[in-house]
């Protein structure tokens, strides 16, 4: 074996794609990685033709004419996205007077979720100033001008009663995300009847809908469901979620209906599956927004769903909630027609 096929071997046992620019500034070896990822032809041509991004072609001139190492970012977009690489280019022989070596790593995932929390960060901080501008706010005037004067100030210490309630909320909804979270990944032991649970968790919104003007109504199924895998606590969540929603959001057509379906295959579950629909007559959602309602802190009408005391949670938590149940969530609307949001569920196998 000559020197050059060890080091082609040595190489290729490396699964990051590597590849060096000789003295030449051409690419002299690539592993199988590499090859993937820069094609085959790339070998022997000038390093700037097939890299092409400043910040990598620095970094590999750099690590040359200093004889020291460089870390760069280099960026390939293709059909399923971007991904970020991290290059590490280091010299070869004295003085790198035999070339550089660039390694890439391929950080992708890294960089988004430490952007996914940068962003929740934000997001958090932004949520809770603003109830707590106006609590100091009202603490302010409850000091001067509204000291002796007691109709106002019942009415500003209602307003940060409500202001309070918020940040309570949130902070109950973002620990319930923070909870499901971290229980994703543990199935569900125990049979739950979900029309028995459904018929709780209207019996417990009635008032709210009562309140609202809007008709409850549960379709019982025939012949009755399979009872499927689940966590009770949370599937009352999940149904909580989608009801008060569609009171809430959809309460001009003055009606919610809850219906049933046992289902032989669902085509996405790939198997026979059981689903709650919870449908609305009321305002609808435009179909841009489908895809983002399950993101955290997503609203339609960012203003309107404040106002109804919202956080944009509750979708987030019915999301994560399906995903540890195996399940999904169909959401479809029309606007002007109304809204139905379908929990679907795989029916355990027979035992
Ligand atoms: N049935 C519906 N009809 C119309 N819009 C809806 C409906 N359900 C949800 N939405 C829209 O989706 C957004 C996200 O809903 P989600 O339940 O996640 O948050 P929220 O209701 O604002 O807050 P939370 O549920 O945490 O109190 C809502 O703000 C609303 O704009
Ligand atoms: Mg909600």
């Amino acid at each position: 074996m000559t020197d050059a096929d060890l080091v082609r071997s040595v190489l290729a046992g490396v699964p990051l794609p590597l590849l060096t620019v000789g003295p030449d500034e051409r690419i002299g070896l690539m592993n199988p990685p590499a090859a993937n990822l820069f094609g085959q032809s790339a070998e022997g041509r000038h390093f700037l033709t097939v890299l092409r991004q400043p910040s990598i072609i620095d970094a590999i001139t750099d690590a040359r004419s200093r004889a020291a190492p460089s870390e760069a970012r280099y960026h390939r977009k293709d059909h399923s996205g971007e991904t970020v690489y991290r290059v590490m280019c280091s010299p070869l022989g004295q003085g790198g007077a035999q070339g550089v070596i660039a390694s890439f790593e391929d950080v992708t995932s890294i960089e988004t979720a430490g952007q996914m929390r940068r962003d929740f960060v934000a997001n958090v901080s932004h949520e809770l100033r603003t109830p707590l501008t106006a609590i100091i706010g009202f603490i302010d005037t409850l000091r001067g001008p509204a000291r002796e004067d007691p109709v106002a100030r019942d009415r500003f210490l209602g307003i940060m009663e409500g202001e309070a309630q918020r940040m309570n909320r949130l902070v109950h909804d973002l620990l319930s995300l923070s909870q499901v979270e971290t229980e994703e990944r543990i199935r569900p032991t125990e049979l739950q009847d979900l029309a028995a649970l459904c018929a709780s968790v209207c019996h417990s919104l009635r008032p709210l809908a009562e309140e609202g003007g809007v008709a409850l109504t549960i379709v019982p199924p025939d012949p009755p469901l399979p009872r499927v895998l689940g966590d009770a606590d949370q599937l009352r969540q999940v149904f909580t979620n989608l009801v008060e929603n569609a009171i809430k959001y959809g309460r001009d057509g003055g009606r919610v209906e809850l219906r049933f379906a046992t289902l032989p295959r669902d085509p996405i579950l790939g198997g026979p599956a059981v689903s709650v629909t919870v449908q609305d007559f009321g305002a609808g959602i435009d179909s841009i927004h489908f895809h983002r309602l399950t993101e955290r802190f997503y609203r339609v009408d960012g203003h309107r769903a404040k106002q109804m005391g919202g956080t944009g949670l509750g979708l987030a938590i019915v999301k994560h909630i399906m995903n540890r149940h195996r399940g999904r969530l169909k959401i479809d609307s029309r606007l002007g027609q109304g809204s139905s949001f379908t929990a679907i569920f795989p029916q355990p196998a027979p035992a």
